[in-house]
């Protein structure tokens, strides 16, 4: 029974869509960065562990605090469902599955923490969702699925993330549903289940 760590910084929408999907009863825990996460309180309410890394001033020693609280997990899959940090590669060296992201944007297109609004003051005509193999770089990993969706002439950020939010949360469901069923190999840029 393949065992999963979500981390979320936030509201936790895409959270919330994998408690409410058959993934849940694969969800050890729920990690945040910020003690008063709106994700947490949704974990709490599901029966779910949660644990908080709050970032400080040394950085290294964040790597350190989140390598030990995730390696006692032992995850299969790490999930980071709006989780808005980077994590750094020795966190990534030091787990035993792989760690995967949902991003809001249609990757390589808009990495980073604003691609909403980066996709919007582009004037690009279509954006959408991107979950990824979390790598060493800032949203450089493997695709593992996309889907696009279309901007609206008359769109703000927050209209717009709300739908790509609505094809996100079947999306990273979606994509864990088939690494529970079955697994996921990395090959390169390339990505497959099974
Ligand atoms: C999601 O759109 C996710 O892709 C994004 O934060 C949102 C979380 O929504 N993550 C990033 O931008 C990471 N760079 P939620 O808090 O409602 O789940």
């Amino acid at each position: 029974m393949p065992r999963i760590v979500v981390l979320a910084s936030g509201r936790g929408s895409l959270l919330q869509a994998l408690i409410d999907s058959p993934i849940r009863s694969h969800i050890v825990a729920v990690g945040s960065d910020v003690a008063d996460a709106k994700a947490l309180v949704r974990a709490s309410a599901a029966g779910i562990d949660t644990f908080v890394v709050p970032v400080g001033p040394d950085r290294r020693a964040w790597n350190v605090e989140l390598t030990g609280a995730l390696s006692s997990l032992a995850p299969d899959l790490t999930v980071c469902a709006g989780f808005m940090r980077v994590i750094d590669s020795d966190v990534i060296a030091g787990l035993t599955g792989p760690i995967i992201n949902s991003h809001p944007a249609l990757l390589p297109a808009f990495p980073g923490a604003h691609a909403v609004n980066d996709a919007l003051a582009y004037g690009a005509k279509v954006t959408g969702c991107t979950v990824h193999v979390v790598d060493a770089g800032v949203d450089t990993g493997p695709v593992i699925a996309q889907q696009p969706v279309g901007i609206l002439g008359d769109d703000d950020e927050a209209s717009l993330h709300e739908r790509i939010k609505q094809v996100e949360r079947v999306l990273l469901v979606d994509v864990v549903e088939k690494f529970v069923e079955r697994g996921l190999s990395v090959n390169g840029r390339s990505v497959s289940f099974g």
